[in-house]
């Protein structure tokens, strides 16, 4: 793969469920999640992002590069109450192939255009775990600024992934540092 591949946010398709699947089972992907995924539960997790895409008319999309599956990324309410919800998270989800060639950030700046352009939020927020250095270091590479610290609630206050860093970016900061948004078709959820 060449390391300018062109990045697409596209819809998902039926066909792309096995290269996710295999994504989500693997476990250097899945090192900072509480667990891999089996097939059925990538299935089911595909079937949600859908299932939010129908609801809400945004989330997470399918990155191409290529012409393959590289892997997720795109924007989601966040479920649960936290110190900076209610919110729409940035999350990102790379195959270890489509790593280290600086691919998410294209993504995530499509999926920023998209939240701050035709969607029209105020601010987008993203969190992780301390150790996932990749996903914080992605954060600052955007823009995103360090909101602080908080446990994860869906997570027990023991668990090792309990405690998270949370970023957000705010749409002034996104519009200083000369984002647009996105000039081309939107991606469509189904
Ligand atoms: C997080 C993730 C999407 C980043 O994708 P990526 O395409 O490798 O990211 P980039 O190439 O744009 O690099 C982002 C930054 O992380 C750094 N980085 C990437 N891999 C790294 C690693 N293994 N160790 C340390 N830093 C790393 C890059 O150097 C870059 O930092 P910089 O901007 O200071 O140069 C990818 O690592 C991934 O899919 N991880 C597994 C799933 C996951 O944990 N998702 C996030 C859950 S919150």
């Amino acid at each position: 793969m060449a390391a300018s591949a062109r990045v697409i946010l596209r819809e998902w398709r039926e066909a792309d469920r096995e290269d996710f699947a295999a994504m989500n089972a693997d476990p250097a992907v899945m090192r900072h999640f509480p667990a891999m995924l089996s097939r059925a539960e990538s299935d089911a997790l595909l079937d949600r992002i859908q299932a939010h895409h129908a609801t809400h008319g945004f989330g997470v999309w399918a990155v191409e590069a290529d012409g393959a599956l590289a892997g997720m990324c795109g924007l989601l309410r966040v479920a649960f109450e936290a110190p900076f919800t209610p919110a729409v998270e940035i999350a990102w989800r790379l195959r270890p192939a489509f790593q280290r060639r600086g691919l998410a950030a294209a993504a995530a700046r499509q999926a920023l255009a998209e939240g701050f352009g035709r969607l029209g939020l105020e601010r987008i927020v993203a969190f992780t775990v301390p150790a996932n250095e990749p996903s914080w270091r992605l954060m600052e590479r955007l823009g995103m600024r360090r909101g602080g610290c908080f446990g994860h609630p869906r997570l027990p206050a023991d668990h090792p992934l309990h405690a998270h860093v949370w970023y957000v970016l705010d749409r002034q900061d996104w519009l200083a540092q000369g984002g647009a948004p996105a000039v081309s078709r939107p991606p469509r959820g189904h």
